[in-house]
C-alpha cells in the first residue's frame, strides 16, 4: 500500500498532535485505542507521510517539521517525544488575514510571532507555494490556519486546486459551500468544514440535544461556553474573527433540533474566554433546559475538560485517509460520506448515527469504486 503524501498549513497545536499521533500509531497491527477508524479503506494512521509544511512564525519556519511542532507558542501535551527527522523544513507561507492584531499585546511565548512577508504580492506567493506543493508531490493538504482566516483559507484552497491536491479544511470557513464546484471540476476531493473533535463539546451537545428531542422534550434554552489557554482561544478573543466559528458550532447543534427555540438568542454557543494557564486544556460548560411530562422544568449541566488538540487530531487522521481513498476511487468535490461524521459543518448535516454508518461504509477496504453521495466520479 502506498503512503499518503500529506502537507500541512499551520504548524500549530493541532498539527503537533497529528504528527505525534502518526508515530504513536506506527504499528498498523496493534489495536491501540484512540482512533475512530483503524483500517480506513486499506490505509492505517502510519501510512500518512508528511512531505510538506507551511507556517509563518519565526520559531517554526526553516525548522524540520519534527522540531517545529514543539516550538512555542505550541503548548499541547507531548505524548510522543520520539519523532524521526522528517526532512520537511517548514516553508514560509503568505499572510492575508491569518494573524490577529490584538495578540501583539500578549507575551511572546503565548502569541504568534510572524516573520516579515516573504512575497511581494499574492500572485508571487501563489506561484511559489503551488510549485512547492507540486515539487513535494502533495496529495492531501490540511488547512490548520487560525480561526478568522477567511481570505487566507481561500488563498491556500486555490493553491491546492492549482497544485492538484485534495483539501482537508479543519477550520470554520465554508470551503465546501463556496469551493465545492471548483474542486469537483478539478477532479479533486474536498473534506470539511471545521473538524468535529472526537469526544468534544460539539458532539456531546449534539447527542444530548438529539436525546431530548427524540424523547419528546424539545430544548427550550441552551448554552455552551468554552474556555482555553492556547493560541486558538487567544485568537478568538477578537470577536470579529468569530462569526463563522459561532455559526458552524451553533448550526452543528441546531441541526439536531426539530425546529429549535423560536428566539435564536436562546441557543448560545461559542468560545468564551482565554485563560493562559489552561494552555491546551479546554473546558466546556454546557446547559440544556427543557420541560418534561406535565410541563415540569428540568435541566442538564455538563462540564467537559479535554486536551483540545489531540481530540481533533484523531479525527483528521480519518479525514486524511478519506481524502486519499476518494482520490483512489476517482471521487471529487465535497465528500459528504466522510465529512458528515468528521466535521461540524459538512455540506449536508445528518444524524450522527446515520453519519457514522456512512463513514463506516466509505471506509470499508473492499468497496468498489462508485459514484458517491454529493461527489462525482472522474477519471484521473
Ligand atoms: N479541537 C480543536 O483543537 C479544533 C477543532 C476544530 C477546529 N480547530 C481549528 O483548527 C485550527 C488550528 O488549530 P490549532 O490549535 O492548531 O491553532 P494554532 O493557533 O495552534 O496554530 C495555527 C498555526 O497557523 C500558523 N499560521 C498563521 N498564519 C499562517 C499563514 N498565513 N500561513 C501558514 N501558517 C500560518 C500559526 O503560526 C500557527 O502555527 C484553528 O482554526 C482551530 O479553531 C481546532
Amino acid at each position: 500500500m502506498k503512503s499518503i503524501r500529506t502537507g500541512i498549513i499551520g504548524v500549530g497545536n493541532c498539527a503537533s498532535s497529528l504528527v505525534q499521533g502518526r508515530f504513536y500509531y506506527s504499528d498498523s497491527e496493534a489495536h491501540i485505542p484512540g482512533l475512530i477508524t483503524r483500517n480506513f479503506g486499506g490505509y492505517f494512521a502510519c501510512d500518512i507521510e508528511f512531505v510538506a509544511a507551511i507556517d509563518v512564525d519565526r520559531r517554526k519556519v526553516g525548522k524540520d517539521l519534527s522540531e517545529a511542532i514543539f516550538a512555542p507558542p505550541n503548548c499541547t501535551t507531548i505524548f510522543q517525544k520520539e519523532i524521526p527527522h522528517l526532512d520537511v523544513p517548514v516553508e514560509m507561507g503568505y499572510m492575508i488575514d491569518s494573524i490577529p492584531e490584538h495578540t501583539a499585546f500578549y507575551p511572546e511565548a503565548e502569541r504568534f510571532d510572524p516573520l516579515p512577508q516573504r512575497y511581494r504580492s499574492e500572485k508571487e506567493a501563489k506561484r511559489a507555494i503551488v510549485s512547492y506543493l507540486k515539487e513535494r508531490r502533495v496529495e492531501v493538504l490540511v488547512n490548520y490556519l487560525p480561526v478568522g482566516s477567511e481570505r487566507n483559507t481561500y488563498f491556500y484552497a486555490d493553491c491546492a486546486l492549482e497544485a492538484g491536491c485534495a483539501f482537508v479544511n479543519a477550520i470554520p470557513v465554508f470551503v465546501c459551500r463556496d469551493y465545492g464546484d471548483k474542486f469537483k471540476k478539478a477532479g479533486l476531493p474536498l473534506l470539511g468544514d471545521d473538524i468535529k473533535s472526537q469526544v468534544g463539546a460539539t458532539i456531546i451537545h449534539r447527542v444530548l440535544t438529539r436525546l431530548f428531542e427524540d424523547r419528546g422534550m424539545p430544548v427550550k434554552r441552551t448554552y455552551q461556553l468554552n474556555v482555553g489557554g492556547n493560541t486558538d482561544f487567544l485568537n478568538m478573543l477578537d470577536r470579529s474573527r468569530l462569526q463563522s466559528k459561532k455559526q458552524s458550532k451553533t448550526q452543528a447543534v441546531l441541526s439536531q433540533m426539530n425546529g429549535g427555540p423560536e428566539d435564536p438568542r436562546l441557543v448560545h454557543i461559542g468560545p468564551s474566554d482565554y485563560v493562559p494557564w489552561l494552555k491546551d486544556n479546554k473546558l466546556c460548560f454546557l446547559r440544556i433546559e427543557a420541560e418534561h411530562f406535565g410541563g415540569v422544568p428540568m435541566h442538564v449541566e455538563v462540564r467537559l475538560s479535554v486536551e483540545d488538540s489531540p481530540n481533533s487530531a484523531g479525527v483528521i487522521v480519518d479525514a486524511i485517509r478519506a481524502a486519499k481513498v476518494a482520490l483512489d476511487r476517482g471521487l471529487s468535490g465535497p465528500i459528504v460520506e466522510a465529512s458528515a461524521y468528521l466535521f461540524k459543518s459538512p455540506p449536508v448535516q445528518y444524524d450522527d448515527s446515520v453519519a457514522k454508518e456512512m463513514l463506516r461504509k466509505f471506509a470499508e477496504p473492499t468497496l468498489k469504486p462508485k459514484v458517491a453521495l454529493g461527489s462525482s466520479t472522474v477519471s484521473r
